[in-house]
């Protein structure tokens, strides 16, 4: 698939997405979600593509929400679509089992936030103006934000802003748990590629295992997760990674890690 509003860049082990529409302030509209979806699918099936970090293009937004001009179209059969849609392009970007890391470069609003808090990690410029303002519209969140906002920064707080619409900025983000950390407007791609580049020297299936079992922890009981995570450890005590990981540590040498 041709890409018109996103840019897909394969990098050295990982994959950077900018949304790409940048005079509508990066908006999601149908198209770019079903780009998102195709970007997804081609990352799950790229084993070379060990992390993903998304941006918006411009120097303005991450994404100001859904395309409010698409939206307008809506009525009450196609606006359950359009969120189901959404929310299933969202899930499968949260599903991947790589680090997915949002770098939040402006407004990161309505749909933008919600595909913000489906990455797994959020480093937001200083900048950074977060919120869902649905409601100013007459609508509510429809690709999960009112379940991964109360999941991240709790029920009060969720009520707050999705019942106020107000934005918050980068360091009441932070305070809240939706930002993992703030950068310099300039430094915030770059901050976020070392922090990717980190990650890529670690075991690579033991970084998929760790992720899969966080976002486990959504989903099961308590004694389900931990059966889960014990299922996973197994199998990493299984990998040759494990083996070398481990030597590396007691020949004081680099692990040399092969996903194997
Ligand atoms: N959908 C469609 N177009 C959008 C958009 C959206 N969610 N957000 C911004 N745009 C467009 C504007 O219509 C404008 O296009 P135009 O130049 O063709 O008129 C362009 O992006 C620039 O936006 P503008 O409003 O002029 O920028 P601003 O700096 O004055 O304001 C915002 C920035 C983010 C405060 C304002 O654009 C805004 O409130 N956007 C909508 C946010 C929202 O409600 N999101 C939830 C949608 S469900």
């Amino acid at each position: 698939m041709d890409y018109s509003t996103i840019i897909y860049e394969k990098r050295e082990g990982f994959v950077l997405i900018k949304l790409n529409r940048p005079d509508k302030l990066n908006a999601l509209n149908t198209q770019m979600f079903n780009e998102l979806d195709d970007a997804a699918r081609r990352i799950e099936l790229d084993e070379s593509a060990r992390a993903l970090i998304i941006t918006g293009a411009g120097d303005k937004a991450f994404a100001a929400g859904a395309d409010i001009r698409e939206l307008h179209e809506s009525h009450a059969r196609s606006g359950k679509l359009f969120s189901e849609h959404g929310s299933k392009v969202m899930a499968r970007i949260e599903q991947l089992s790589i680090p997915v890391v949002a770098a939040i470069n402006g407004f990161a609003l309505g749909g933008g936030c919600e595909l913000a808090m489906c990455c797994h990690i959020r480093f937001a410029s200083a900048k950074a103006k977060m919120g869902q303002p649905e409601v100013n519209l007459g609508i509510i969140p429809g690709y999960g934000g009112t379940q991964r906002l109360t999941r991240l920064a709790g029920r009060a707080k969720a009520m707050e802003l999705i019942l106020s619409g107000n934005m918050i900025d980068a360091e009441e983000a932070k305070r809240i748990g939706l930002a993992n950390a703030i950068f310099s407007h300039e430094e915030l791609l770059d901050k976020t590629i070392e922090f990717v580049k980190l990650i890529l020297f670690k075991g690579p299936l033991a970084v998929s295992a760790a992720v899969e079992c966080i976002l486990a922890a959504d989903e099961l009981s308590p004694a389900e997760g931990l059966a889960f995570e014990s299922r996973k450890f197994g199998q990493t005590c299984g990998t040759e990674d494990f083996k070398e990981g481990t030597l590396a540590f007691l020949e004081k040498r680099k692990a040399d890690f092969k996903a194997k």
